[in-house]
């Protein structure tokens, strides 16, 4: 369905020009019970959702949209194990890699949960075998470091919950490489002891060339160490692939590999053997809790009434921006440091899920998709890119995420910290008026037309649009909930769009070119297929 010809997209389009220009302040004065009747929560996540440019009429219309588009049976469609994935002929069944019980779930009317059981069970031990040191390298040595090698879904999950978790990290140190820039493998490997560590080739298609080059830089690293000695190959190497063929025509062997499905999409995949240097660094156990945390939250998303529903709620304030008030980006500032890839992580999650300007069924799009996903850490956004998002031309909304306990933490740290989270969604909110600024100069001795000319630079129209998501702790539980939360709400905007969320065809290009244009600067191919521009950057590049 054309989410543009429903009754509720028509309610909205009507309702933006008043209710989108109303101030939040406005809002917050005439409803004293605002704050709390536009929060919700779950699974240890309480969402704070009244600083938004909304009053209850829009968000009726909102959920309304969410309703007409069928959001309801297309997830329970996903949650059956549809092939939902239509371009692909795929399932899409992360949510099957988390599910807690001994229930099944089908796809082609197979039980995926045995084998999902498997794997993990076969990964738990692996990595209890790392950590505890019964796995040892070539020389008899226990393992003290862990190189995981996978690019895209293959480290941007296992990188940021690894670094959101390190507090609690008491496994070998884990240490990523994505980059077929070799300053960060040769970065990486400077100081590891080749007879100490172990590599981890992360690639669901075991094709990329990026983690292919990487991994064949590592394993000749470690054969310079052994004295040529193949055997130490299976020491120091495993793989995480749905690709066996592959895995093995690279010399690693396949009792040393850990398998996934196709029904699991690379930025879905930091649940499957995706998570090992997960497993390795915090235990099976605390990746058990990150599961527990994402099934809550499946749960929630599946059960929950929309208007209490937190990934719904998440996609339809979304929605009301990009749509409606012409936002084109949304911010995630997470507040804690070591959330500090969530906003990569996010990054993809979102744009290459939404990143598409064609319906499931390949009719071209009229309306606007997915918006641009940005950010750092907040605190440290504050001394950068906040001055634009408190006076800058855009419409940027933004998401604060603070956990209120974490292991480790500081108390007047912790303080500081949330005291400047939550001082920064009040100030995107209220703003300052120019009345306000000129009584605060004149109370410091200014006036006149110094005073006049300095107003304008200190106002802050305010009515800045944000939502505030507090965790109990940053913990595994919590982490595997906020993480399936923003899946969830990918798939919401997605299935309200009319998109398939799980394909990425729009990879494919630059990927072929670039195989082409390897070849060129190789020189076993001619360069006058490609344009006068890139033929000229070639060129320069050969002879430099
Ligand atoms: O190029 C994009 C992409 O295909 C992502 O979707 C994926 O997560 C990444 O590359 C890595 O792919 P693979 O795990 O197959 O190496």
């Amino acid at each position: 369905m054309n989410p543009t010809l429903t009754p509720a997209w028509q309610t909205l389009s009507s309702m933006a020009a008043d209710a989108g220009s109303t101030h939040m302040r406005e809002l917050f004065q005439v409803d004293p019970q605002r704050a709390t009747r536009y929060a919700t929560q779950a699974c240890g996540i309480h969402l704070d959702y009244s600083k938004n440019r909304i009053n209850d009429e829009v968000l009726k219309a909102l959920l309304a949209l969410a309703e007409t588009c069928q959001v309801a049976a297309q997830r329970d469609a996903m949650y059956a194990g549809a092939p939902f994935n239509n371009t692909e002929g795929r399932a899409v069944l992360h949510i099957a890699l988390r599910r807690q019980g001994d229930g099944s779930v089908l796809v082609d009317g197979q039980d995926v949960m045995p084998g999902v059981r498997e794997v993990r069970q076969r990964c738990y031990d692996f990595a209890t075998r790392v950590r505890s040191g019964a796995w040892l390298g070539y020389t008899g040595l226990t393992i003290t470091d862990v190189v995981n090698i996978g690019i895209g879904g293959s480290d941007l999950g296992p990188l940021m919950v690894c670094e959101a978790l390190k507090p609690q990290a008491d496994g070998p140190r884990l240490h990523f490489v994505s980059n077929v820039d070799s300053a960060q493998i040769v970065g990486a490997l400077k100081g590891l002891d080749p007879a100490r560590t172990l590599f981890i080739i992360a690639s669901k298609t075991f094709t990329t060339i990026e983690t292919l080059t990487n991994a064949r830089t590592a394993r000749q690293w470690l054969l310079d160490a052994a004295g040529g000695d193949e055997a130490a190959i299976a020491r120091h190497f495993v793989a995480v692939s749905t690709n066996r063929e592959k895995v093995t025509a690279f010399g690693i062997d396949p009792d040393n590999m850990f398998g996934f499905w196709d029904w699991v999409g690379g930025r879905y995949s930091l649940w499957s053997a995706i998570g090992l240097p997960i497993m390795i660094a915090i235990g099976p156990q605390a990746f058990d809790e990150l599961l527990r945390g994402a099934y809550d939250m499946d749960e929630h998303f599946r059960t929950a009434p929309f208007a209490q529903n937190l990934p719904v709620l998440l996609a339809v304030l979304g929605i009301w921006y990009v749509n409606f008030l012409g936002a084109r980006s949304q911010v995630i500032a997470p507040y804690n440091q070591t959330l500090h890839r969530l906003p990569a992580f996010l990054q993809q999650l979102d744009m290459e899920s939404n990143g598409k300007g064609v319906r499931r069924e390949g009719e071209r799009i009229a309306y606007s998709t997915g918006p641009v996903i940005w950010g750092e850490p907040g605190i440290n956004g504050q001394h950068a890119y906040f001055q634009l998002l408190h006076q800058g031309t855009a419409l940027i909304p933004v998401d604060f995420i603070l956990a209120l306990r974490q292991r480790g933490t500081l108390p007047n740290h912790q303080r500081t910290l949330a005291a400047s989270c939550f001082a920064q969604s009040a100030a995107l909110m209220r703003g300052k008026t120019a009345d306000e600024v000129r009584a605060e100069l004149n109370a410091r001795g200014m006036s006149g037309d110094a005073l006049e000319a300095a107003i304008p630079h200190r106002v802050f129209s305010g009515n800045r649009p944000s939502n505030t998501l507090l965790l109990e702790a940053l913990d595994p539980y919590h982490l595997g909930a906020l993480v399936a939360l923003y899946e969830h709400k990918v798939f919401v905007q997605g299935a309200i769009w009319g998109l398939n969320s799980f394909d990425q065809w729009g990879v494919e290009l630059g990927k072929q070119l670039a195989s082409g244009i390897e070849a060129v600067l190789a020189g076993t191919a001619d360069a006058s297929a490609y344009d006068a521009s890139t033929q000229a950057l070639i060129a320069r590049s050969t002879t430099s």
